[in-house]
């Protein structure tokens, strides 16, 4: 389930907002249109990555293993740090709308993004560890 979040929305979300972005200036509708679709699916994602890092300590919590220091634990906490700073950056309005913060919010997602295909493989290796 957190590999098809991870992998189907964050590639559609990333997709979206790089696509209005970078389209702005040649085809405004499009631009916008992706615009849309990425306030739309991006904070759906953000709540069911933040939902799974909660039912992922919960767990293990109930299967009686150690919590909060697994690899995959250290990635999660990376990973949610990134998006609320994004989500937060959005929630602002980009601080007033400022360029450098849309540029901000653009790259730390992406760096997000990157971070969560290692973070399926830990979850890989910590679900067959147990
Ligand atoms: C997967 C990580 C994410 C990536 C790669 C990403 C990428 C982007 C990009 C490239 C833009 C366009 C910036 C510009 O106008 O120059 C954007 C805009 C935006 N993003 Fe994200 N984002 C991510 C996560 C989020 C999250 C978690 C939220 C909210 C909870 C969010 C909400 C928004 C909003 C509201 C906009 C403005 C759209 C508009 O101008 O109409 N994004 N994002
Ligand atoms: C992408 C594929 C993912 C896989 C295969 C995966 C797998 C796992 C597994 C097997 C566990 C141990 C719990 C258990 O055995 O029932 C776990 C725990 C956990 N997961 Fe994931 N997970 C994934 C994505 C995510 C995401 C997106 C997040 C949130 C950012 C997340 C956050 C956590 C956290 C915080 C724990 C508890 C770790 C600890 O306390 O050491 N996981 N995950």
């Amino acid at each position: 389930m957190m590999s098809i979040v991870v992998f189907v929305m964050g590639s559609a979300v990333a997709l979206a907002g790089w696509r209005g972005r970078t389209l702005a200036t040649a085809n405004m509708e499009v631009a916008i249109k992706n615009k849309a679709d990425h306030r739309k699916i991006a904070p759906l994602m953000y709540v069911f990555l933040v939902s799974g890092y909660t039912g992922g300590v919960l767990s293990l919590v109930m299967q009686g293993q150690p919590i909060l220091e697994s690899p995959h634990f250290l990635t999660g906490t990376v990973v949610i740090s990134l998006l609320t700073i994004n989500a937060v950056l959005a929630a602002t309005g980009f601080i007033g709308n400022k360029a450098s913060a849309r540029t901000i919010h653009a790259y730390v997602g992406s760096t997000a993004l990157v971070i969560l295909v290692a973070h399926a493989v830990l979850g890989l290796k910590l679900g067959l560890s147990i």
